[in-house]
């Protein structure tokens, strides 16, 4: 195998030693109380999920995807050529990055704090990650952003130059306030990335599309050879079918209103445990503790109370978590979980919380201690 030219130090860091971090489900299972995933809380879409069980899993789909893509094409008013299905829009990442490099591409620029596939795909490529945006021949912007729900400042740079812009919209029905602010004329010369199983509340699913740049027809090709056949499976292509029915998207918009609601419940409620709030325009926020070393030990804490937050660490925000927003009963447990993190270590007594007893690390300093 030839080497790409940098150097193994200039080469993208990895965002964490030890495998890919993820919020949702981990090796216990997955969280009663799950704020670590962005996936829409009021989901599953019922619509969608009895469409799923009735999907037909003893047939490959269309191996063109014709129909699909014609769908989604319209619903997108885009031509059907501009539509590339995608397993995930983690695969397409990887997919799109071993393409540039294909194409000569040796530089890539991420926003300092982002998916962390995107510098998965760039590591496993040995694309060098660079300061400035005009300097690299992939570009990455995610709005709303993620891990931080805010206007992605990379808006700036994309559709501008010659470099490959990706938009990943995985976000974008999720979204709660603002609008992109990026004009049409720029969006039409960039990659964009849909991912509708967040919206819908059904995250195992795994199906995503891709809108092409205009003029981008060769480059499709290319993509397309790189793919591998049936990138979607049957109960995929279904969710995405159901994607672009006007029910569906009725549902996710009732839903958006409940979300509203249940965020502004939620933003209070971290306020009132002193957690600080960064403003957010998605389903999701990041939130500080008044003792940011604490936060790896209270979440460990609130795992063993069957909660998860997102430790924002690998996101480069350590002392950070990010929180998807969740029903109240969810939120009461939250509230109610702190309540026992926060009990006064009174030496030698009960008032230790029983799960850091159990877990044999002490609570925090002092009474009333806060996280
Ligand atoms: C910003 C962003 N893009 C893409 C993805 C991956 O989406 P998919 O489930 O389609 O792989 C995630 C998943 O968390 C994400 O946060």
């Amino acid at each position: 195998m030839t080497g790409t030219g940098a150097s193994p130090m200039e080469r993208c860091p990895s965002t964490h030693g030890l495998g890919r971090v993820h919020g949702g489900p981990d090796a216990q299972g997955a969280a009663v109380f799950d704020f670590s995933t962005n996936s829409n809380a009021c989901g599953p879409c019922p619509e969608v999920l009895a469409a799923l069980q009735r999907a037909d899993a003893c047939h490959y789909p269309d191996p063109l995807y014709t129909d699909l893509r014609e769908r989604l094409a319209s619903w997108h008013r885009v031509p059907a050529w501009r539509v590339l299905l995608a397993g995930s829009a983690s695969e397409f990442i990887f997919r799109l990055t071993a393409w540039v490099v294909q194409q000569g591409g040796r530089r890539v620029w991420i926003p300092p704090h982002a998916y962390g596939d995107y510098a998965e795909a760039a590591r496993a490529w040995q694309l060098r990650r660079v300061a400035q945006p005009g300097q690299a021949q992939l570009l990455w912007a995610c709005d709303p952003s993620s891990p931080l729900g805010q206007d992605d400042p990379a808006l700036d740079a994309i559709g501008l130059g010659e470099a490959v812009c990706v938009l990943d919209r995985a976000y974008e029905p999720l979204r709660l306030s603002g609008a992109l602010a990026l004009p049409l004329e720029r969006l039409n010369r960039v990659w964009q990335l849909w991912s509708p199983n967040k919206a819908l509340g059904l995250t195992g699913v795994r199906a995503a599309y891709v809108i092409a740049p205009v003029g981008a027809e060769e480059a499709v090709q290319v993509l397309e050879q790189l793919c591998p056949s049936w990138p979607v499976g049957a109960h995929g292509a279904v969710l995405l079918q159901a994607w672009t029915t006007p029910s569906v998207q009725a549902w996710l918009a009732d839903s958006l209103v409940t979300l509203r609601a249940w965020k502004a419940r939620q933003l209070a409620l971290c306020e009132s445990l002193g957690w600080a709030c960064r403003p957010s325009h998605a389903n999701f926020h990041l939130a500080r503790p008044e003792s940011p070393q604490t936060v790896t030990a209270l979440l460990r804490f609130l795992r063993q109370h069957d909660i998860k937050l997102r430790d924002a660490s690998s996101f480069g925000l350590p002392g950070q978590m990010r929180l998807g927003v969740l029903p109240p009963a969810s939120q009461d447990a939250l509230r109610l979980a702190m309540q026992r993190w926060r009990l006064p270590a009174a030496p030698g007594v009960s008032g230790v919380p029983e799960a850091l007893g159990r877990a044999g690390f002490s609570a925090p300093a002092g009474p009333g201690a806060r996280v």
